[in-house]
């Protein structure tokens, strides 16, 4: 199938992030560090290997520091160069972004994930885009998007990112109603919005990464609010099934983390520390130690 290159990435970053209270009353919740690096390098990272070279930010009021990250640091630049600090250099030039490659928008409101992506609608224009949600950090050998882009050159249409979830789970996600399955991918005929357990179609969650169709923004342009008041994205995809044209959703390969919640944040912290061969060894051992005497304790 020939499907038209995808390169350009939405970034929905307007959330108000009330889960992390007070910490985002002051700074964006994407710019929280995961050991060293801000969560919203993460996604960039993974959309640049995936071969997005046009990067959408939706932000909104309180999130200059975010817009900020990006710029070059020639003060610092020259701090670190005058020092030596090579490494530190390599580090701080990595996070550089080409001029013009970031365009930012503004969501006036929080009214929902649906409303921030079709408030980049202009910018997306009338070709296919990927959506990366920051708070889902997803450690794997190749990254998630870039599995993805490969599912989709086979499939086109859309194609959400999909994991299996305890069923006591399905009501904090968008869940899949599979008519199909084919290895890694599945063919989608529903989606359902937070459902109940006993309403669960499948236990088959979507994550924050979406390869969209442009129909999904016109869908978007007339949607009306859905579950919690706000205008859901899941219902706009769900929208493309009915008008014919393919969702799948693909189980990717790698671990994601949730680091929307304190506790997903936490295990990610632990896990990418873990990861780090720098940290490793007095990480390792620290937790060791502290899990141990925990045990004792007892
Ligand atoms: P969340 O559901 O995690 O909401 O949004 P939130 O506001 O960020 O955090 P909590 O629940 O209050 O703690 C998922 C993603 O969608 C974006 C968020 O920034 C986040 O990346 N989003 C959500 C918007 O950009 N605009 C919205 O109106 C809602």
């Amino acid at each position: 199938m020939t499907t038209r290159k995808v390169t350009k990435a939405v970034f929905p970053v307007a959330g108000l992030g009330t889960r992390f209270l007070p910490a985002t009353k002051s700074i964006p919740k994407e710019i929280m560090t995961l050991v060293d690096r801000p969560l919203i390098q993460y996604a960039i990272d993974e959309a640049r290997a995936a071969g997005i070279t046009e990067f959408i930010f939706v932000t909104s009021r309180g999130k200059s520091a975010l817009e900020d990250y990006f710029d070059d640091a020639p003060e610092l630049e020259s701090s670190l160069e005058a020092a030596g600090k090579t490494a530190l250099l390599e580090t701080l030039r990595s996070t550089y972004m080409p001029s013009g490659a970031i365009a930012y928008v503004r969501q006036n409101r929080a009214q929902g994930l649906g409303h921030a992506v079709w408030c980049a609608r202009q910018l997306v224009g009338h070709e296919p885009f990927a959506v990366i949600l920051t708070d889902d950090v997803i450690a794997a050998e190749k990254p998630c998007l870039q599995q993805m882009m490969e599912a989709y050159a086979e499939t086109g249409g859309n194609v959400v990112a999909a994991m299996e979830v305890a069923p006591e789970k399905t009501s904090s996600y968008g869940v899949l109603d599979i008519s199909e399955e084919h290895g890694a991918l599945v063919r989608v005929r529903g989606m359902v919005e937070k459902p109940r357990r006993e309403d669960a179609p499948s236990n088959l969650a979507v994550i924050g990464r979406y390869i969209l169709t442009p129909y999904v923004m016109e869908t978007l342009n007339q949607a009306k609010k859905g579950a919690g008041g706000e205008i859901q994205l899941t219902d706009a995809i769900a929208a493309e099934i009915d008008s014919g044209r393919p969702v799948h959703g693909f189980r990717f390969r790698g671990q994601r983390f949730d680091c929307g919640s304190k506790a997903g944040f936490l295990q990610a912290t632990v896990a990418y520390g873990l990861a780090r061969e720098d940290l490793n060894k007095d990480f390792r051992q620290y937790l060791e130690e502290t899990l141990s005497l925990r045990a004792a304790a007892q």
